[in-house]
C-alpha cells in the first residue's frame, strides 16, 4: 500500500490569535479527513532572518523549512493581506525556499498549493491572486478552488473556530481538494 499523501500547511502571522493561522489549521483538517498525512509550520514560531543570498546565512530552521516542504506532496498557503499582497513575514519564508534549487526536483515541482487569504476588507482575493504568481514561479500548482476570507474579524472566534459554517466547509473543502490532486498528481509520476 502507498504511503498517505503528505500536506503541509505554511502560513500565520505575528498576531495572537492570527486569523490566517485558524483559517490554515481548519483546511488541514479537511485534508487529514481526506487521508492526508498533515503536519503544520508557523512562519511566526520559525523566527527567520531577512533572505540573503550565500552559505553563511542558512541556519538550521531554514534548511529543515527546505526539507520539510521537498517532503510534501501538497501544501496549503495562508498570509493576510497587507497593503494589497501578502505579508513580508509569509514572503521571507518564501524566499527562503530559493534553496530548494538544488533540490531534485527542483522547487514545488510536481507539488499541489491551496491557497488561503485572510483580510479585515473585501478584498482577500489579493493575496490569493500574489500568491498564485508565486506558485507559478516556484514550478507548484495551485488548485483552481481558493479560500480568500474578507473581513476575517467577523469570521473567527478567539479559540480559532469559524462563526460561519459556511467558510469552515470551504477551507476543509480546499484541504480536500489538494490532497486529492496530491494524489492524482503522485500517481501519474
Ligand atoms: C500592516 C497591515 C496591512 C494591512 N493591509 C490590509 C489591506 O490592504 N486590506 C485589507 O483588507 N486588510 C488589511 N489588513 C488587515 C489584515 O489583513 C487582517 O487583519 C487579517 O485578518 C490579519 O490576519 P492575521 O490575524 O493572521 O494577522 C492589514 C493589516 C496590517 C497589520
Amino acid at each position: 500500500m502507498s504511503r498517505p499523501i503528505r500536506v503541509l500547511g505554511l502560513g500565520g502571522s505575528m498576531s495572537s490569535p492570527s486569523s490566517s493561522m485558524a483559517a490554515l489549521k481548519i483546511a488541514l483538517e479537511g485534508a487529514r479527513e481526506a487521508g492526508a498525512e498533515t503536519s503544520l509550520i508557523d512562519v511566526a514560531s520559525l523566527n527567520l532572518p531577512m533572505y540573503s543570498p550565500g552559505e553563511e546565512a542558512i541556519t538550521p530552521a531554514i534548511r529543515e523549512l527546505n526539507d520539510h516542504v521537498h517532503a510534501a506532496d501538497g501544501m496549503l498557503w495562508s498570509s493576510p493581506l497587507y497593503h494589497g499582497a501578502i505579508s513580508g513575514l509569509f514572503k521571507n519564508a518564501l524566499d527562503w525556499l530559493e534553496l530548494l534549487h538544488d533540490y531534485k526536483p527542483p522547487y514545488l515541482s510536481g507539488k499541489v498549493i491551496g491557497l488561503i487569504s485572510t483580510a479585515g476588507g473585501a478584498q482577500a482575493l489579493q493575496a490569493v491572486n500574489n500568491m498564485e504568481f508565486i506558485v507559478r514561479a516556484m514550478r507548484g500548482w495551485a488548485v483552481p478552488l481558493v479560500a480568500p476570507i474578507s473581513r476575517a474579524w467577523t469570521v473567527f472566534d478567539g479559540d480559532g473556530q469559524s462563526k460561519d459554517p459556511k467558510i469552515a466547509s470551504q477551507l476543509k473543502m480546499l484541504g480536500q481538494e489538494v490532497t486529492r490532486a496530491a494524489a492524482r498528481m503522485r500517481d501519474s509520476a
